[in-house]
């Protein structure tokens, strides 16, 4: 017996936590994370192997297996509910803390976001074979999916350095993409993971990483996200791939796309305060020819009024639709088109004010246009005009009734920072 006795498709996952949180993982057999590490923590599936990493005492200790597939919430009150996505574990065996977890984690090029490739998880199960067991009967003890009932822990933590295989380069199962921080988002890719997001084809198809970004801010597992012009169904995709409802709409749905509902966005068939997101990549104006039917609203051109007359009727269906506090968001380009600007994005972000509270407005990077050739770098310079370098994804809260409202003055005391010297060299 070798290694592939272990099933195919092996694969691990990273949990961490601290001196006061652990004593609560081991009691309940319970792993948990935050937001920032949701998406991973919720692939999970029943078998997976599981490694819990202590960030005080640098610790990995292992092995354990996901008793079921990972589940949002399964113990509310555990740890104060600060870890809502969670893993129910067993222990393979005796639990060994690994020594200098981070230096492991570290030269495996292994993250907390994504899931453990199959050769990484093995050269980190190698480390944990008991020191009389030959190899081949360790992977194999690990095949047969044994668990053990109640928790013993080795006292004295194992150093790995001189046993482990380890393969450096190779990439995770699948890289997740990770929360931005900031307000400038910029994706190199249209897609991310395995399988495809919408469709990397279709005109003015919707950077699949941003949605991801606004599931994963602003909606739980199991909530109703919208998107009632969805192009190929990239928000479709990504819901479903995190655990979101999905309802999408578009005036001319792309024949292959069964799942994809043909509708006006000016009158979405759904209950008033009844959905969890709403998120919108509208046309910019009449620059892209989408499909034939009448209704398009990117046959309207974004120098006329009519086109934003026509995009607040949808603003309201999106303001009547959503919950209250919940969160609206719309991608937006500006034009400039012979010699004229227009400014698309303050226009419509004038319109979404009169229904909404700005959250915040984010600058995404425009990648893949079709202007993007040196041909059109050259006239910009040459005829002194820009080409479109960046987009206006505008975050915004349907207000809750009675709620104070941002508007009002307040006072703030503000922390000043004093910059560090700069030292000489
Ligand atoms: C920028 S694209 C959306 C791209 C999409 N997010 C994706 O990733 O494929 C804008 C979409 O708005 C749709 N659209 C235009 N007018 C519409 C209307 N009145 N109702 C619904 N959809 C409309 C177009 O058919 C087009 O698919």
């Amino acid at each position: 017996m070798t290694q592939k006795s272990l099933h195919s498709h092996v694969k691990s996952y990273v949990f961490a936590c601290t001196n006061s949180s652990q004593e609560e993982c081991f009691k309940r057999l319970l792993f948990g994370s935050n937001k920032v590490y949701g998406s991973a923590a919720m692939r999970v599936e029943e078998g997976d192997f599981l490694f819990l990493w202590n960030l005080d005492s640098d610790l990995l200790y292992g092995v354990f297996r996901a008793a079921r597939d990972a589940q949002f919430n399964m113990i509310p009150e555990a740890w104060e509910g600060k870890y809502p996505y969670q893993v129910k574990v067993e222990p393979v065996g005796k639990i060994i803390p690994l020594k200098d977890a981070k230096r492991l984690l570290n030269s495996l090029n292994v993250e907390r976001s994504s899931p453990i490739s199959e050769n990484k998880t093995l050269a980190i199960l190698e480390l944990y074979r008991p020191s009389l067991l030959p190899i081949n009967q360790w992977f194999e003890h690990l095949a047969q999916k044994e668990t053990t009932k109640g928790l013993e822990i080795l006292s004295e933590p194992k150093s790995w350095s001189l046993l482990a295989h380890i393969k450096k380069a190779e990439e995770a199962v699948e890289q997740m993409p990770r929360l931005q921080p900031t307000t400038l988002w910029d994706f190199p890719r249209q897609s991310y993971g395995s399988s495809s997001k919408g469709n990397n084809k279709y005109a003015g198809v919707t950077p699949a990483e941003l949605i991801w970004n606004l599931v994963w801010r602003y909606t739980e597992p199991g909530d109703l996200v919208v998107d009632p012009m969805c192009g190929s169904g990239t928000t479709l995709d990504v819901c479903k791939e995190e655990g979101r409802r999905a309802m999408c709409y578009d005036i001319s749905p792309p024949p292959y796309r069964k799942d994809i509902v043909k509708n006006d966005a000016r009158k979405i068939p759904l209950p008033d305060n009844h959905v969890d997101m709403v998120f919108i990549d509208s046309p910019y104006g009449d620059n892209i020819r989408y499909n034939e039917d009448p209704n398009c609203i990117g046959k309207i051109s974004s120098e006329t009024e009519e086109f934003y007359d026509e995009l607040e009727k949808v603003i309201k269906e999106a303001h009547r639709i959503l919950k209250p506090g919940k969160v609206l968001g719309w991608l937006i380009g500006d034009q400039w088109v012979k010699k004229k600007f227009t400014p698309v994005g303050f226009l419509l972000y004038a319109r979404l004010t009169k229904y909404f509270d700005t959250v915040d407005i984010i600058c995404i990077a425009r990648r893949n246009q079709s202007s993007n050739t040196g041909i059109w770098a050259n006239r910009a310079r040459r005829f002194n005009f820009y080409l479109r370098g960046f987009k206006y994804l505008f975050v915004m809260k349907k207000p809750i009734p009675n709620e104070k409202r941002a508007e009002e003055p307040r006072e703030i005391s503000w922390t000043y920072y004093r910059r560090e010297k700069i030292k000489k060299s």
